[in-house]
């Protein structure tokens, strides 16, 4: 287990026992004061600790099963370098858990909230959901400590399962998620739009499809890879 951030060591003692005698923890504070605090504090020939900098951390890729961290992130500088660290030190499958000051986000707006939050700014910080790894599952957020404080936590994956953009949509619109995306007509008038999807349902098919037929019987096809003008691939 590595521990960032680790302050005076409060959480240590209690992930020594868990880890038991064949675990390691290891922790990390950025400032060498807290660390030879911990270092006084607690005996264990299971704990190695380092003075470094959560936002480039000295330890080597996928190593630790759990990375934990809590209270302070949000002032680590580079808030979404030092998750990125998190991940990068965490084990595939392993887990990542970490949390710091944030209201809930159901409860902004609440006299509540405005009174915390005129309290100490920190607390109107955002739990940081949208700077987690592209490729990381398994995520969930908890809110304790009075709906004060975040905890996210998320496992290092190779990549989340995601769903098919080809699959072919049925109804008058047609197409698929890509071709939606990537086939936008410039220039389309409501009326041609509009004829479109009129003739289209006259003959049972997809607006989608009616295009492409369309396209197939009176547009000779493309005589080369090269870039057309006027086309997506031509600079502006
Ligand atoms: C509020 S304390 C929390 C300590 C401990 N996690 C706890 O819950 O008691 C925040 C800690 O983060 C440390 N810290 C601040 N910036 C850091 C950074 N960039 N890298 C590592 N630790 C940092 C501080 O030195 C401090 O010990």
């Amino acid at each position: 287990v590595l521990v960032v951030g680790c302050g005076l060591g409060e959480d240590i003692a209690s992930l020594l026992a868990r880890v038991g005698p064949e675990g390691e923890v290891h922790a990390q504070d950025i400032s060498g004061s807290m660390v030879r605090h911990v270092l006084g504090a607690i005996e264990a020939d299971n704990l190695c600790l380092s003075v470094s900098n959560a936002t480039a951390l000295p330890y080597c890729s996928r190593s630790f099963d759990v990375v934990f961290h809590f209270g302070g992130i949000n002032l680590f500088g580079d808030m979404r370098k030092s998750i990125a660290e998190l991940d990068r030190v965490c084990k595939l499958g392993g887990q990542v858990v970490f949390g710091d000051e944030g209201i809930a986000s159901h409860l902004r707006g609440t006299e509540y909230a405005d009174i915390l939050i005129n309290n100490n700014a920190l607390w109107g910080l955002e739990a940081p959901l949208a700077m987690l790894p592209h490729h990381c599952t398994d995520i969930a957020l908890e809110y304790i400590l009075g709906n004060c404080f975040y905890i996210i936590s998320f496992r290092p994956g190779a990549g989340f399962p995601e769903v098919d953009l080809d699959v072919p949509h049925v109804g008058l619109r047609g197409g698929t998620a890509r071709t939606r995306y990537f086939g936008k007509l410039e220039g389309v008038t409501a009326d041609a739009k509009a004829r479109l999807a009129s003739s289209a349902q006259a003959r049972g098919v997809s607006a989608h499809q009616l295009l492409q037929e369309i396209i197939d019987t009176h547009l000779p096809p493309l005589a080369s890879t090269a870039p057309i003008e006027g086309s997506d691939e031509s600079p502006p």
